[in-house]
């Protein structure tokens, strides 16, 4: 009641100026079973590289999903986005359907409202304005403050990517301003506020935008998914003998040899399975992290060897191996260097085809759910 009376003594003029930098809508709350529905969600999918607590670098140094100012300020784009496409080029990979994942886009949706609810923020209206600064200077700046730990090209070294044509697409400047006003609580992430001027801030930040230019977002085209009767490769070939460092690990080279020779074995792609969809190894099928083991291993022979692979660059696929040997599969491997490393070495991938899609994607928010 007194915050009514409160707004209707602001004067009119004050009034225009909040409506210019836009008010956040209304969050809808999920009501118990979909909070239930969505934590359930959050355990099977994330919890192996964003931890239990949504404390974040449990592997792959995946960033922390509970920093207030990350949900003051990415809610719901910069979230939705991230989980429903995942950010190319590194282990997080895109959970919607539409692009082969495993999660529906209202399960997308209540799984970031969850995490929204979960971190205690309230969401701050955020410009969608360009910010603009000086770029040469955002450039200089930003190599001494930033790319020790995001990298000289944004590519992220022991923090995110924020170079990366899929982040930019997704993160507004003024959620990627924030970030470095705000930094992201109880992480390496500062706030740079306390020591770089609000102009130095906005020139890094147009600097990073102008690293966006020219991309599009493209769209992959689904490809089926083999069947159990193209599991086993190299039916006829030799068992691989392979020389496992810690009894677990093969090497590149050493697979990409057994694949050259023709050998019989059993690729598992254990990353979401919406990255199978834009590269994987030719002869791989997709065994994800949250599979069912027990309904899943009435399909895998047990005397052909196995070799699994992920991009984190091995939690994932240490997680399935470990469920298989459970599981008495005694003739098990996981990739040393995972998927990123074979192509940073020069060994082939298969990629899907896609076409350039000039619309934006879908998980844009749809009309019926703005304001949820
Ligand atoms: C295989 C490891 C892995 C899994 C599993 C995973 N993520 Fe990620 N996630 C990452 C990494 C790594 C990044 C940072 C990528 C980068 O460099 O930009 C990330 C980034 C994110 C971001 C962006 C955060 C920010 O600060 O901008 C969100 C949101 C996110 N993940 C949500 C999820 C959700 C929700 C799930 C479960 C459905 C999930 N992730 C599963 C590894 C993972
Ligand atoms: C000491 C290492 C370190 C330095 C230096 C650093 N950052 Fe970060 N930054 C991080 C980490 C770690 C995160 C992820 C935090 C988390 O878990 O949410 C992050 C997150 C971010 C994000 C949010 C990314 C996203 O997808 O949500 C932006 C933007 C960012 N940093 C920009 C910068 C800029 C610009 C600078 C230089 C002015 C800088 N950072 C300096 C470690 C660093």
């Amino acid at each position: 009641m007194l915050l009514c009376l409160l707004v209707l003594a602001v004067p009119m003029a004050a009034i225009a100026e909040d409506a210019e930098e836009g008010s956040p809508t209304p969050i809808r709350t999920l009501t118990a079973e979909q909070s239930v529905v969505a934590a359930a969600n959050y355990e099977k999918y994330c919890v192996l590289c964003h931890g239990a607590e949504r404390q974040g670098y449990v592997n792959d140094h995946a960033p922390s999903l509970r920093s207030k100012s990350l949900f003051e300020s990415g809610i719901p784009h910069a979230v939705l986005r991230t989980l429903s496409y995942g950010r190319q080029g590194t282990a997080m990979g895109g959970y919607l359907d539409e692009v082969g994942g495993p999660l529906t886009l209202d399960e997308t949706w209540d799984l970031t409202y969850w995490l929204f609810e979960q971190s205690g923020a309230k969401r701050v209206a955020m410009s969608t304005e360009a910010v603009l600064g000086d770029i040469e200077r955002g450039e200089l700046l930003y190599h001494q403050e930033c790319s020790a730990c995001h990298g000289e090209n944004g590519e992220g070294v022991t923090a995110p990517a924020i170079g990366n044509s899929s982040a930019l697409a997704y993160n507004s400047d003024e959620f990627i301003r924030y970030a470095i006003r705000h930094g992201r609580e109880d992480t390496e992430m500062r706030a740079f506020s306390q020591t770089l001027s609000a102009a130095d801030i906005d020139s890094i930040t147009a600097f990073i935008r102008s690293r966006a230019g020219g991309w599009e977002l493209q769209e992959t085209v689904l490809q089926e998914l083999p069947t159990p009767d193209h599991y086993v490769i190299n039916k006829d070939g030799e068992d691989p003998d392979f020389d496992l460092t810690d009894d677990i690990f093969v090497s590149a080279a050493d697979l990409y040899k057994a694949l050259q020779e023709k050998q019989k074995m059993m690729l598992l792609d254990t990353r979401v399975t919406s990255v199978w969809q834009t590269a994987h190894i030719e002869g791989s099928f997709t065994l994800p992290y949250y599979s069912d083991f027990d309904a899943i291993v009435t399909d895998l022979p047990k005397d052909v060897m196995v070799v699994a692979y992920c991009s984190c660059p091995r939690a994932a696929a240490e997680w399935v191996v470990e469920e298989l040997r459970q599981r008495d599969y005694a003739k098990t491997a996981v990739l040393y260097e995972g998927i990123y490393g074979w192509i940073k070495l020069g060994y082939p991938v298969m990629r899907v085809a896609i076409h350039e899609s000039s619309d934006s994607p879908t998980a844009d928010v749809p009309p019926e759910h703005e304001g949820r």
